[in-house]
């Protein structure tokens, strides 16, 4: 039996021609009757009207004012762990950990990117950076929550209230193995190997899976060139996810801000691939909570003038981020007028973000107002006109993707917190393969921002910090480092039990 009525077909096919994009139900009538469901599923869950104003906000956005003046941010809305007296980290630790404590603290993941650069069909939380513990990306940030937890309990009133549910963001291509990685089942897209790994360890990593939400972003339609819905077959629309940005309407849709509503003030957002990020950072929470903002975001020092990150800084006036693709070079290499030897533009994004639960939960219908931005991609699709698959050569299409910090721009300067952390303690992202080997096992030009790169720094740092508190590494390391667990230390806290001590361990 359908599951719609010839009424609710014909209706939702007068919602399509009005929006001129009634050739998506060409081939209806001709489909089987499973493939008519799933059709119109798909075209049901879309609002053509919705998209056509993110289309054209995208194609044609509101002119700009005459001169665009971008500055960095000023120091009213920034901080620096490089400078900052160690009373006031001390304070927002404190005041971090016990909005923790409360119970108080969410964190949500933006794990719905797939590891297209990194040549990986899996999600990239489950990539296997081949550290001594074969740990995966979800697994060191399950056990950053599962340290922080217990650091707030301790000083909690109410131990049992010390809880940071996690909301975890996928898409259509990551949800399913993602859940599957998080019960521990076989996953197709990894090797024997790694699946031999993840069945040794705890289903969800050992938190409760009570407080793990795995949620799903939405999709847009892909376009022509001409702003025409595009077909991937006779029966299936061709979509891609949102974007990152698609988190702000997920939020709302998929029931996350209902279920945050009862007890979470302070939301801490990241990204899958930084192996360094710190999950649920009391300081960071508690500088943005002392602050009374509305979103605060993490930067770090932007490497080089080439290095692909968005830039954090002020467009006439208003917080922003021009991302590294849309940015041009007089930007890129511009240097600071006072300090001539560092770049002017440096406040590297580290999709690292604080939002009041207040802000998120206010911002009602402006979620379809994120303009999104636009990727002219090969997108293989049926064509209506000449009956026939086309599997493209150049690009014929566009995807339509919103950003997370898009929204920026909406908030005035004293809404907004920038907060600069150390590189090499909180940013290693993972975005390519390794390079090719030569034979001697060397790498053909150096690795960045690959597994070698991501596994290094979390060795280099467990190594700064037993080196901290006077012990010694000695473990015959490839990387001269060493392995700390999260759950041995969340941000080098906890080691002094090891000084004077020499460390042949991998990993402690
Ligand atoms: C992103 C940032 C860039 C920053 C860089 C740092 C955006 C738009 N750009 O770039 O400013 O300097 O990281 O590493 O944020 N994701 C989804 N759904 C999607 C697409 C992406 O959840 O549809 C998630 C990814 O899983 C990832 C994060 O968003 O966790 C960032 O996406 P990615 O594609 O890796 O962004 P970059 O281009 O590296």
């Amino acid at each position: 039996m359908p599951e719609f009525t010839p009424t609710e077909v014909q209706n939702l096919k007068s919602v399509y021609e009005k929006a001129d994009q009634g050739h998506v139900f060409t081939y209806f009538d001709s489909l089987s009757q499973p493939d008519q469901k799933a059709l119109f599923g798909q075209l049901q869950k879309i609002d053509p009207v919705r998209v056509h104003k993110l289309r054209d906000l995208a194609l044609n956005p509101p002119t700009e004012e005459a001169q665009t003046v971008l500055e960095p941010l000023p120091e009213s809305a920034t901080a620096s762990i490089y400078d900052s007296k160690p009373e006031d980290i001390q304070r927002w630790y404190d005041l971090g950990l016990e909005l923790i404590g409360k119970g108080e603290v969410a964190v949500v993941l933006l794990a719905g990117g797939q590891g297209t650069r990194l040549g990986s069909k899996a999600p990239k939380g489950a990539f296997n950076i081949k550290l001594p513990s074969h740990k995966s990306l979800f697994q060191i940030q399950a056990e950053r929550i599962l340290k922080i937890q217990k650091l707030a309990a301790a000083r909690a009133s109410d131990p049992t209230k010390a809880v940071i549910p996690w909301f975890i963001m996928t898409s259509g291509p990551t949800r399913g193995p993602t859940e599957k990685f998080f019960k521990k089942e076989k996953l197709d897209e990894l090797s024997a190997e790694e699946n031999a790994n993840r069945a040794k360890g705890e289903p969800y990593f050992g938190l409760d899976p009570k407080n793990v939400t795995i949620f799903e972003q939405g999709v847009l339609p892909c376009i022509t060139n001409d702003g025409k819905f595009m077909l991937a077959s006779k029966a299936k629309l061709a979509v891609a996810p949102d974007g990152n940005g698609g988190l702000y309407k997920a939020l709302q849709d998929e029931g996350v801000l209902e279920k945050m509503r009862p007890t979470i003030k302070h939301v801490h957002a990241y990204c899958v691939d930084n192996c360094l990020a710190r999950v649920a950072d009391p300081i960071f929470i508690g500088f943005a909570a002392e602050k009374k903002v509305k979103i605060a975001t993490k930067v770090v020092r932007k490497r080089d003038a080439k290095e692909s990150v968005g830039l954090i800084l002020q467009k006439n006036g208003k917080p922003d981020v021009v991302e590294y693709s849309e940015v041009d070079d007089a930007t890129c290499q511009a240097v600071d007028p006072k300090q001539p030897s560092i770049l002017k533009f440096r406040a590297a994004n580290i999709v690292n973000h604080y939002y009041s639960f207040e802000y998120l939960d206010s911002m009602g219908d402006a979620v379809n107002s994120l303009p999104p931005h636009v990727a002219r991609k090969k997108i293989p699709f049926f064509d209506t006109e000449k009956g026939e698959a086309v599997d493209p050569k150049t690009p014929n299409g566009i995807k339509l993707e919103q950003f997370v910090f898009d929204n920026f721009k909406w908030l005035n300067l004293n809404e907004f917190a920038c907060f600069e952390v150390k590189r090499e303690e909180e940013f290693s992202p993972l975005k390519n393969a390794d390079p090719a080997q030569k034979a001697d096992g060397s790498f053909e030009k150096e690795p960045e921002d690959s597994p070698t790169t991501s596994r290094r720094h979390i060795k280099e740092q467990g190594r700064r910090w037993v080196e901290a508190v006077g012990a010694t590494v000695k473990n015959g390391d490839a990387d001269g480092g060493l392995e700390v667990s999260p759950l041995t230390s969340y941000g080098g806290e906890g080691l002094e039990g090891f000084k004077g001590q020499t460390i042949e361990k991998a990993t402690i």
